[in-house]
């Protein structure tokens, strides 16, 4: 990727969770971001076979319809009892019929039966990824992934942040995703080391590489 970004781009994405965490990475930038529901865009089919593949095949659905460069996430929860579920289908498991609207409590509920269903004991580890992908009108794309590893913890903890964070315990903290407010989450230190969330550590290797 040669072009650095100025001035306007898409956040390709749905998820009123993601565009408010997006949003608030990007601010420092001075970028005016657009969201893909502000712009009146579809929302692609998530068919890839990866979380970097699919963040791509948003990202350049974006940029194409948008004519601007667009940035996308896709991300998930992958708990290693379950062989890595929900992994790609994290949005999925929160659907309450097939395609319809999505229920993270019901979500968590599964997570926490199909533990008990694989007789797993605690401590239930697992992962947050997120890749998130920067494409450019013309098709270029570049692929940026964060990684963070906890435990799960049940019942879940804290009304606060989104998706399955009241059930996720980041390694070497007390306190879950749903009890930190945003700004703990994302916080990028100013140190340059690493920042608590996966998607804080994929934009900081995307801001490293394009901003
Ligand atoms: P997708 O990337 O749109 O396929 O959605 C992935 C799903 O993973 C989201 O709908 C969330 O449920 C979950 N997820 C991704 N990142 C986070 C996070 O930071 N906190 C909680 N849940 C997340």
């Amino acid at each position: 990727m040669d072009g650095r970004l100025g001035g306007r781009l898409v956040i390709a994405t749905h998820n009123p969770g993601k565009l408010w965490e997006m949003r608030a990475l990007l601010a420092p930038y001075g970028i005016e971001a657009l969201s893909a529901a502000e712009l009146g865009l579809a929302e692609p089919e998530e068919d890839a076979a990866s979380f970097a593949a699919n963040a791509k095949l948003k990202a350049q659905g974006a940029a194409k319809a948008a004519n601007l460069p667009a940035l996308a996430d896709d991300s998930g929860l992958c708990v290693d009892a379950l062989g890595g579920a929900p992994g790609l289908h994290s949005a999925r498991w929160a659907e309450i019929s097939p395609g319809g609207p999505r229920d993270f409590s019901t979500a968590m509920d599964k997570v926490e039966a199909a533990l008990r269903k694989a007789r797993a004991t605690p401590p239930f580890r697992a992962h947050f990824i997120s890749a998130i992908a920067l494409a450019w009108p013309n098709g270029r794309s570049a692929t940026f992934e964060g990684k963070v590893d906890g435990t799960l913890v049940f019942p879940p903890r804290g009304k606060l942040g989104f998706g399955y964070d009241p059930i996720f315990l980041p390694d070497g903290l007390t306190r879950t995703f749903g009890e930190m407010m945003m700004q703990e989450k994302q916080a990028m230190p100013a140190d340059g080391s690493s920042p608590l969330s996966h998607r804080a550590r994929a934009f900081q290797a995307f801001a490293r590489a394009c901003l």
